[in-house]
């Protein structure tokens, strides 16, 4: 069997490695994948977004399953491409892709359904945001864009000056071109965050291990946003109590509200959460599987990940019994100095063999390696890998990560020294 992996960051990295564990040995590919993914599938230089080029290339080499795991093909609707051709992929179509796509859709879903979220407003005109703006009294205030923005659409307002500027930016300035056409301004929630990703079919839903993300990039939670900077799961603030809240009072009314829009979601559904004083809320909804996350979830998944994979699509999930290890993992990245501003490609890494440690005791997942002409594998990208252990409890899988990222070498390398400690605290102060 074939099988065609489209992404080339981290999150692609540990869905390869996990597919390679099948029993149905499947042959790998990844479009465009990079330099560490080429150790374990064949990569194939078509950008991640080319939905008529990754269609041509998988009908023309006989792909049997395509994984698309970023959101942006999702949303070009390179699910339904694919269908057309009569190729079976993972994901949801185009339509139900505008969860991630549109967050004027998402809270407007999650308003209509009753489904737990911070209080909102949208606007389709600079003015009209600006008059809300300098009526509101609550600070701080969230302004996100409606459309994908690489993760840096959200800004948070502590007072008028700065939420004038943010929608000037957004609306007027044009920062995130079109996907700033429409903005959402929302008041500001507290508590622990927590993501859940779940496989659904449409009609099932199974829940992974939860994790928690560190998206700041300086320790303490300072500095920049980024992508994220590591991942623990499971999220210890995240207990068996509020997984069966949020099962009944988010996850199935997601689920049932997309059908009921005709819009069946089938895929992976990123949960972004926050654990209120007032309860569970949504903060955010993706299409597909987070990163990190994913470099922290699927390394706990027992079960064929191939099988699971296929059932989404063919709608027979509640025949499966999805397994997740009761251990824990951790996950640090490793990131290029500058990152998530400007930061310098090219440069060598030192401390691997075939891309992987050649001590083991961790897995390597990479985000942005390339080969170079001799082969050696250098950084081209902000994020450059991902270190991930797993161990029997929280500590044991944060020392064994930090412990191997340690052997990893490259000029200008950054990583965050505390990941997990948030985590750690929960545990001590239940
Ligand atoms: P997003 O890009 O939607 O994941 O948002 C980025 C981050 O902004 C989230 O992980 C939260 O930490 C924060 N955030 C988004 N919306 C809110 C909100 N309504 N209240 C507080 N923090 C928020
Ligand atoms: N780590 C957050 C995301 O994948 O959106």
């Amino acid at each position: 069997m074939k099988v065609l992996v489209v992404g080339g960051g981290g999150r692609e990295h540990a869905i390869l490695r996990k597919l390679k564990e099948s029993p149905q040995r499947p042959a790998l590919y990844a479009a465009p994948g990079n330099g560490g993914i080429s150790y374990d599938a064949v990569c194939v230089p078509i950008a991640a977004t080319d939905v008529a080029a990754i269609v041509d290339f998988a009908a023309r080499e006989g792909m049997d399953y395509v994984v698309v795991a970023p959101d942006d093909p999702l949303v070009l609707g390179m699910v339904d491409a694919l269908a057309e051709k009569g190729i079976p992929a993972f994901g949801p179509s185009r339509a139900a892709a505008v969860i991630e796509g549109s967050k004027v859709f998402s809270k407007n879903l999650m308003k209509k359904y009753g489904i737990p979220t911070a209080r909102y407003e949208t606007f389709d005109s600079a003015d009209a945001a600006e008059r809300y703006v300098r009526q509101n009294t609550a600070w701080p205030l969230v302004v996100k864009a409606d459309g994908l923005a690489l993760g840096k659409g959200v800004l948070i307002c502590e007072d008028e000056a700065a939420a004038l500027a943010a929608v000037d930016e957004i609306m007027r300035c044009g920062k995130f071109g079109a996907s700033g056409s429409r903005v959402v301004i929302e008041e500001f929630l507290t508590g622990p965050e927590v993501s859940v990703l779940c496989f659904t079919d449409g009609k099932t839903i199974v829940p992974m291990a939860s994790s928690m993300d560190h998206k700041r990039a300086l320790d303490g939670d300072r500095g920049l946003n980024t992508g994220g900077m590591g991942t623990v799961a499971p999220n210890p603030y995240y207990t068996g109590e509020i997984a069966a809240v949020c099962m009944e009072t988010i996850f199935r009314p997601t689920v049932d509200a997309m059908n009921a829009e005709g819009r069946t979601f089938k895929g992976c559904l990123y949960f972004g959460l926050m654990l209120t004083p007032g309860g569970p809320k949504v903060i955010e909804y993706n299409c597909r599987f987070g990163d990190p996350e994913t470099q922290v979830v699927l390394p706990l998944l027992e079960s064929d990940l191939l099988a699971v994979m296929r059932a989404t699509t063919d709608g027979t999930l509640a025949e499966l019994d999805v397994k997740f290890s009761e251990k824990c993992a951790a996950c640090v990245i490793l990131a290029s100095g500058g990152y998530p501003q400007q930061y310098e490609k090219g440069k060598a890494i030192a401390g691997l063999a075939d891309g992987q440690l050649p001590e083991g005791g961790a897995t390597v997942y990479h985000a942005g390696t390339a080969r170079s002409a001799d082969g050696a594998l250098v950084t081209s990208g902000g994020r450059v890998l991902g270190v991930t252990a797993v161990a029997d409890d929280l500590p044991g899988a944060l020392a064994a990560a930090y412990k191997a990222a340690d052997r990893i070498a490259f000029d200008g390398l950054y990583r965050r020294s505390d990941i997990g400690q948030r985590a750690l605290l929960a545990i001590q102060n239940p």
